[in-house]
């Protein structure tokens, strides 16, 4: 495995150095982020995915393969999950791999379900014949509250619901999960079977090396490249923004505890952003723009369009006061350090080098509690 010695001291290399890791969708977007992230801190990361899903894409421009073993393989089948989770022997599963995008779950509901909801029943299936797990994070989303269309924040405790199939699936995913939980790894067992079981709820993700279609900045990323107008679909539409390096820091926190502190953290998380962050699309396209140095005019694409939420929020308080993690850049950092990676890329810089920059810039980045805010 390559070192990184510009890494070497960041905070939670103390718990990851040579943890074992199973990390589904690691040839996807946040999953190549993350994988760089354990890799840099010493973790041995199995990837187990299908290959990545956009060209180009972040997983081989940091040509990750060299430092991780990547296993292309599909959600769905059982018993090649079940081999490879038994071949790596991990301390911690952490589900990302899903058919992730709205408008492709309209296209194709079966494969949208059968990846989202098989897919997390076929993992833990897989940790149940594995016995050397001890932590479980599927990964889900903030569309998996039943939307109320109300200009409010949702909570852990509040229904879950969907309209799209993607948001349905979540959902179930979730239930599947607190199913799991309840029926196979109950928290008021846990001296017995020693798997702490929980959820993450994030917001809507920005970053460097999105290249997915019809997500918001990619395609601001896309049309600025390309010199052209930037097209939105919902420009009124309200999201929770955040820089991909938040969510993921908040999971690595949300692992640490589940293994040190078992039972007293299963259950589901949102690791959304603040309020002040929740912001329109029309919103972030121009600001977007901003940042670039581009006069860029956003065209909003007329027609009809699926379904999608107006509002949508995260409350972000629980995992603020039992987990102690904070979002730390806001989306004005965000979206500026989509603009930082994109034209270093643009410029035939490193991407390596410019991410493991980025996550060098977050680690010191001072985190702030609500009361050093107000
Ligand atoms: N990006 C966001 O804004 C966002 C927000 C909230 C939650 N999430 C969730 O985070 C996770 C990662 O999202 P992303 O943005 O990196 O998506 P992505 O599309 O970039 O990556 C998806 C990953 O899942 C893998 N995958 C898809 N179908 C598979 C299958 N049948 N078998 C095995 N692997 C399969 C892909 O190969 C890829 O590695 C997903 O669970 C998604 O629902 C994403």
């Amino acid at each position: 495995m390559a070192k990184h010695p510009s890494l070497q001291t960041s905070k939670h290399q103390r718990f990851w150095k040579n943890r074992r890791v199973f990390l589904t969708g690691h040839t996807g977007f946040k999953g190549a982020w993350l994988s760089l992230w354990l890799i840099s801190v010493g973790a041995k990361v199995t990837g187990y995915a299908l290959k990545a899903p956009t060209e180009p894409n972040l997983f081989e421009l940091l040509e990750l393969r060299k430092d991780m073993i990547s296993i292309v393989a599909d959600i769905r089948d059982l018993g090649r999950l079940k081999a490879e989770m038994k071949k790596a022997k991990p301390d911690i599963v952490i589900h990302m791999a899903a058919q992730p995008i709205v408008r492709r779950s309209y296209k194709n509901p079966p494969e949208t379900y059968e990846t989202n909801v098989m897919g997390t029943v076929n993992l833990f299936e897989a940790v149940r014949a594995c016995k050397s797990v001890r932590v479980v994070l599927n990964i889900t989303t903030d569309k998996v509250y039943e939307n109320k269309e109300i200009d409010k924040a949702y909570k852990e405790s509040e229904s879950l619901g969907g309209y799209d199939p993607y948001s349905a699936s979540k959902a179930c995913s979730e239930i599947v999960t607190a199913s799991y939980r309840h029926s196979f790894f109950n928290p008021n067992e846990y001296g017995k079977h020693k798997v702490a079981v929980a959820s993450a709820r994030a917001g809507n993700v920005i970053g460097g090396g999105d290249w997915a279609s019809d997500r918001l900045v990619p395609d601001c990323v896309r049309a600025v490249l390309r010199g052209k107008k930037i097209e939105i679909r919902n420009p009124g539409a309200t999201r929770p923004w955040q820089y991909v390096l938040d969510p993921l820091n908040g999971y690595l926190l949300l692992c640490e505890r589940l293994y040190k502190n078992g039972a007293k953290f299963a259950g589901a998380w949102n690791i959304g952003p603040d309020l002040k962050d929740c912001k329109s699309v029309g919103w972030i396209a121009r600001k977007f723009c901003d940042y670039w140095g581009s006069s860029k005019t956003c065209s909003i694409q007329k027609g009809k369009h699926p379904h999608e939420a107006h509002f949508l929020k995260l409350d972000n308080l629980k995992a603020k006061k039992q987990l102690g993690w904070y979002p730390k850049w806001d989306i004005n950092e965000a979206l500026s350090k989509v603009v930082e990676w994109t034209k270093a890329y643009e410029s035939g810089l490193g991407v390596r080098e410019i991410s493991e920059k980025q996550i060098r810039d977050f680690e010191g980045f001072p985190q702030l509690n609500d009361a050093e805010l107000y």
